[in-house]
């Protein structure tokens, strides 16, 4: 499966996502490529500040001819997940046509879901490329023990693209374990923000992708 996580918003939880499912991915014993298709490389800094080597590969691809340099690499990993750019560009363009499976990660706000239009459009002109293209909306940083509004499940309901049932909740764990390049996976395997990334996972590969 190649999957993007992409948001052309900036800190809706693209990167801690991708290495998250890039780590529940390798624990079922795949193995997995993570690709930095952002410049910022932020996934690299993940990589660097671990000790031990990370449970998955980690390479940098950050220029708009993605599509084209990734099917060489990835043809020796079961999954490739890659971390998609912030910002609306010819690279986003190309982490998007060089998937099968968009995740868009939105955090439970109108101001989110209004900016969601964007990525929705950046789909929908890929998709006339792509026919098989999938892509999913999955709701991030819920603040826990509160239930998503009404107006934001409503409003996402009118995109095109589903939601997943899986929601991440906000926890400290997700900042804390990514300081030592680590993931919650790491430091708390059967804690609660752990759970959730396991079940987004498993729903993930159940899509079929
Ligand atoms: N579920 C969560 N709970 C707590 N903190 C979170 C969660 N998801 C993301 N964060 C924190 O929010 C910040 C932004 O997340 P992240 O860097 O993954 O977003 P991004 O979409 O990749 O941003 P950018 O657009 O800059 O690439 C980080 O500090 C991260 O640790
Ligand atoms: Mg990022």
């Amino acid at each position: 499966m190649k999957l993007a996580v992409q948001n052309q918003k900036g800190g809706v939880g693209k990167t801690t996502l991708a290495i998250h499912i890039s780590h529940a991915l390798a624990l079922k014993g795949a193995r997995v490529l993570l690709v930095d298709a952002d410049p910022q490389g932020s996934a690299r800094d993940w990589a660097a500040a671990r000790e031990d080597k990370p449970p998955f590969s980690v390479v940098g691809l950050d220029r708009p001819t993605l599509h084209r340099d990734l099917p060489p690499i990835a043809k020796d990993y079961d999954h490739v997940v890659i971390d998609g750019p912030p910002r609306v560009s010819d690279l986003a363009r190309s982490a998007i046509i060089a998937a099968d499976l968009v995740v868009v990660p939105i955090q439970p706000s109108p101001y989110d879901v209004w900016a969601a239009n964007e990525i929705i459009k950046l789909i929908q002109e890929a998709s006339v490329f792509k026919e098989n293209l999938k892509s999913v909306f999955v709701i991030n940083r819920r603040i826990v023990n509160t239930a998503i509004g009404r107006d934001v499940g409503d409003a996402l309901a009118e995109y095109s693209i589903p939601v997943l049932k899986t929601v991440i909740s906000q926890r400290v764990g997700f900042a804390e374990s990514a300081a030592t390049g680590r993931t919650v996976l790491d430091i708390d395997p059967k804690g609660a923000a752990a759970k959730e990334v396991l079940a987004l996972t498993k729903e993930i590969l159940s899509l079929g992708v």
